[in-house]
This record gives C-alpha cells, structure tokens and sequence, in this order.
C-alpha cells in the first residue's frame, strides 16, 4: 500500500538565464583603470608610465575623436615607436566598446 510517491524530478527548477548586457563601468574598471584610472586621469602606475592623458581636461575630450576612441579599443594603439600602449580588446563586442567611449566621455569635468 504504497500510495505515496514522491515525484523529486519534477521539482520545478527553473533556472531563467538572464544575458545582461555587461556593465561598461564594470568592464572599465576591470579593464581600463590599471592605466586610465578610477577617475580617468591616468595617474596611476602605469598610466604615467605610458602616458595615459587626463580624461576629465575638456581639452583632451575635445581632441579626441569617437572614431579614434572606438578604433583604439578595438584594434588597440601603439606609439610613435611601435610600443603598445593599448592590447586590442578582442573579447569585447562593438556595444561593450560604445559603452567604454561613452564612459571615458563621463569622466570630462
Ligand atoms: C596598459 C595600459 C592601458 C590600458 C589597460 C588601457 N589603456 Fe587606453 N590608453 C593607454 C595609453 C597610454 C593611451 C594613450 C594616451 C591617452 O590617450 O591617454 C590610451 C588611449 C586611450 C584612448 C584614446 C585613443 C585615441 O584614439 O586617442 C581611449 C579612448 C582609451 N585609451 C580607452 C581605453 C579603454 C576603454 C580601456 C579598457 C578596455 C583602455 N583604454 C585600457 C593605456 C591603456
């Protein structure tokens, strides 16, 4: 008389996968602020060390272009020397990129 049955499998474990887009905050911090800094005035170790500029002078954002920004993510920079200043930030999707342009943009004072 074993009437009982206790169905476990069908425990109903929905597992909803939410595929956010990643922060670019998050990204740039990861990222970017090794060199650009928190802040985005490059004062940090090796931001000086490569040159990182100030991103919050209205005079740097001025100069800089959002072609450039986008490219120099995407395919990384270097300098007059061919020494690399940026790796090419291949794992990043254009609109993880957008997002970083328009987070450097933030930092202008
Ligand atoms: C190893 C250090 C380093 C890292 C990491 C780094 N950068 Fe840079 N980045 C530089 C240097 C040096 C320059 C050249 C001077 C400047 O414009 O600040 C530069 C320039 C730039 C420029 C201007 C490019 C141009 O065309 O003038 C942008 C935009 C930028 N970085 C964004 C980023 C973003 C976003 C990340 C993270 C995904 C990042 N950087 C990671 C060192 C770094």
């Amino acid at each position: 008389m074993k009437s009982m049955s206790l169905l476990c499998a069908a425990a109903l474990a929905t597992t909803t996968v939410t595929s956010r887009a990643v922060d670019a905050t998050e990204i740039y911090t990861k990222t970017c602020a090794k060199c650009h800094g928190a802040d985005g005035r490059g004062d940090t170790k090796m931001g000086k060390k490569l040159g990182a500029k100030d991103y919050t002078d209205p005079k740097v954002q001025e100069a800089l272009k959002d072609d450039s920004a986008l490219k120099s993510i995407k395919e990384g920079l270097k300098d007059k020397e061919d020494r690399v200043l940026m790796k090419p930030a291949e794992e990043l999707s254009d609109e993880d990129i957008k997002g970083l342009v328009a987070r450097i943009r933030s930092f202008k004072k």
